[in-house]
């Protein structure tokens, strides 16, 4: 099929990091002939090192990779300091509360307030080098400091998004046996306070933290809540007194910067370590590739630090660029669907950052509300963390952004720390719902399992050949399972290779189109969810014997949740009174995004003889679609036809 193509305007061409297709084919062919070479192009200049590295790439001992060895450095300098001399008074952090509430810290504020937290966390509460802190917080300037404190003093922050549950904090802490939690009362959504504070007292009241010392809060809602004595420290309460000036801890290349658990598709999430030089190199390039930034910039990406996006594009990659970086509290809906874009005018945002799903959300409510603002502010808009269907991006491109801004589609994950394919916006012309091509010094290839590349317009398995700077260094505590997760299903040249686990397509442009995850890895909203997690949680209900849970296309939220459960119990209650009380267990052990939208209960689940649960069965049934595929080798081949009666019953 032909696709449009949309080129970039000769403006931003003009004076942007990379300017055209030569200048991108230079720079990938540099990286491919001298891949060490081109790398140490980049990273001597861009890092303030406190002592440069003797050795660009070291990857002698796969998969575990080093970068920029014998090099030292701070990661809160590269933020922070290094910006002072020249943009002290400039806004590094623009801070909108859903309420109005609105300030502007600049750099020259930012590192006192980075430093004073620095010198708490570590006077007060002896956190030193290698220490894991878990941050459960809202988007308020808090988080940021409290990260940036962090990698000042070398200690390795774990955040754990505000929408998990007690359990998923518990889980977090005891893993990376973490000595303090950070955490605030709450904050705002939809105009009202909500609290974040109680569930970490429930997961401390679980049991089995002992490596906990103190609870550290910040206070922002200021509701009533009960501190426990001895345990919990209220941050307002402290920081005043602290010194300003804080000695960054020295730090080497490959010192761990944070912990970031994620879902695969067994087991419980895994604790994906990023390293200090080579991630905080790739945040920074990719905020001058992909995102074209300039001093002038108000740039906006609306995640959550939660994460890896917020880590890597709220934070560390603006901070690092020396831009303005905006960071918003609440929801967009409130006070109404025009929040996001009463903000872009407010403070003429030039780059816009979020997911299909707020777009497609934001669309279906209609053309009214965008129009009532000014958004001609905007340069380049950009999408992350799913595909996004061609009437959202249409819709994206010409209401928000006048026809005129190019959309980066980003790709990347969790385990690559940043963008990996996406279009540069002086070069690369853009092609609706296609991440394009990969990031100039990024080798991701779509190949078959023996490293042979996949025929255009067929799919394939999307993979990174070669190790790159910001790319997961480990799982926490569990090399054997880093191994097995990422370099066990894919080789090149005999060699094994990073398996993203999304499969891709590649056109006769080269352009690469990702079709989805290959393994039983679900995105909900952008939402990256495990179907083990919520099997587990599913199961804890007792009137539940089995289940499988797969996910169907949804219109806003890209997918959702459809739950196949088998019961234990002949005499059982309604089916809408279990599929409540199913979801309410979700919610308190994983958290609300993870809940399913439907229940499906079957006498049985398509399974092989080996035991495995085919889901892909499972999923033409959800949609009721024909099932083609020979079900003749199932234990069990009757089941499916139970399956279909039981989903078409209860539908
Ligand atoms: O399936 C891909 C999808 O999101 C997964 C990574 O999720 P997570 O680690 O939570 O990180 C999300 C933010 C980087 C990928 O394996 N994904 C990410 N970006 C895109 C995407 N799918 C399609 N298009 C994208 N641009």
């Amino acid at each position: 099929m032909e696709h449009k193509l949309f080129y970039p305007n000769k403006e931003l061409s003009a004076n942007a990091a990379v300017k055209n297709m030569n200048e991108y084919n230079k720079l990938q062919n540099f990286a491919k002939n001298d891949y060490e070479g081109f790398w140490d192009s980049f990273a001597k200049d861009k890092i303030t090192w406190k002592k440069p590295y003797t050795k660009g790439l070291d990857d002698s001992n796969m998969p575990f990779a080093k970068w920029f060895e014998g090099g030292e450095l701070n990661v809160s300098e590269q933020c922070i300091d290094r910006h002072l001399e020249k943009n002290g008074e400039k806004t590094a952090i623009l801070f909108e509360g859903e309420l109005g509430d609105i300030q502007k810290i600049t750099y020259n504020e930012l590192s006192r307030r980075v430093n004073k937290t620095a010198n708490l966390l570590k006077n007060r509460y002896g956190i030193t080098k290698g220490d894991r802190v878990v941050i459960y917080m809202p988007m308020i300037p808090e988080a940021a400091y409290m990260m940036l404190a962090c990698a000042r003093i070398g200690a390795i922050h774990s955040i754990v998004f505000g929408g998990f549950s007690s359990d998923a904090i518990r889980d977090r802490i005891m893993n990376a046996k973490a000595k303090l939690v950070i955490t605030a009362d709450g904050a705002y959504r939809k105009g009202k306070p909500y609290m974040l504070k109680p569930a970490v007292d429930e997961a401390l009241a679980k049991g089995g933290c002992d490596s906990i010392e103190k609870v550290l809060i910040v206070k922002r809602n200021n509701q009533e809540m009960t501190l426990v004595d001895g345990r919990d420290e209220i941050y307002n309460d402290l920081i005043d007194s602290m010194s300003e000036d804080n000695e960054a801890e020295v730090m080497q290349s490959e010192d761990p910067l944070f912990l970031l658990y994620t879902s695969g598709s067994t087991g419980k999430p895994k604790g994906v370590q990023h390293n200090t030089a080579g991630y905080i190199l790739w945040a920074q390039m990719t905020m001058e590739w992909v995102f074209d930034i300039k001093p002038a910039d108000i740039y906006w990406c609306t995640a959550d630090v939660g994460w890896i996006t917020g880590h890597t594009y709220i934070v560390y990659g603006p901070l690092a660029a020396g831009a303005t970086t905006v960071m918003y509290e609440g929801i967009p809906l409130f006070p109404d669907a025009g929040r996001w874009w009463k903000m872009i005018q407010d403070h003429k945002i030039t780059q816009f950052y979020t997911a299909p799903t707020a777009i497609r959300m934001l669309h279906k409510i209609g053309d009214d509300e965008p129009k009532k603002y000014d958004l001609s502010s905007l340069r380049i808009l950009g999408t992350v963390g799913e595909p996004i269907n061609p009437e959202a991006w249409d819709w994206y491109h010409n209401k928000i952004g006048g026809g005129t801004c190019p959309i980066v589609d980003t790709w990347w994950q969790t385990e690559t720390g940043g963008h990996m394919i996406s279009p540069l916006p002086g070069a690369t012309p853009i092609q609706a719902g296609c991440a394009t091509l990969p990031i100039p010094g990024i080798m991701a290839e779509v190949i078959d399992e023996d490293g042979t590349p996949t025929p255009v317009g067929e799919k394939g398995l999307l993979c990174i050949t070669r190790p790159w700077p910001s790319m997961i260094r480990g799982v926490w505590g569990d090399p054997e399972r880093f191994k097995k997760s990422y370099f066990g299903d894919c080789k090149k040249d005999g060699k094994p290779v990073y398996f993203s686990g999304d499969g891709a397509m590649v056109d006769e442009k080269g352009y690469i189109t990702i079709t989805g995850r290959t393994d039983d890895v679900m995105n909900v909203s952008g939402h990256r969810i495990g179907s083990a997690e919520v099997e587990a949680s599913i199961g804890n209900a007792d009137f539940v014997a089995e289940s499988a849970v797969i996910s169907q296309p949804h219109d806003v939220k890209g997918e959702s949740l459809t739950a196949f459960v088998i019961l234990n119990l002949h005499d059982h209650g309604a089916y809408e009174d279990m599929a409540k009380e199913i979801n309410k267990i979700i919610r308190t052990e994983v958290g609300a995004f993870s809940m399913c939208d439907r229940f499906i209960f079957v006498p049985g689940l398509p399974k092989t003889r080996s035991g495995k649960i085919m889901r892909r069965i499972l999923r033409l049934i959800a949609t009721d679609e024909e099932i083609t595929q020979d079900i003749s080798t199932l234990e069990d081949p009757s089941v499916v036809k139970a399956i279909i009666e039981a989903t078409k019953e209860q539908s």
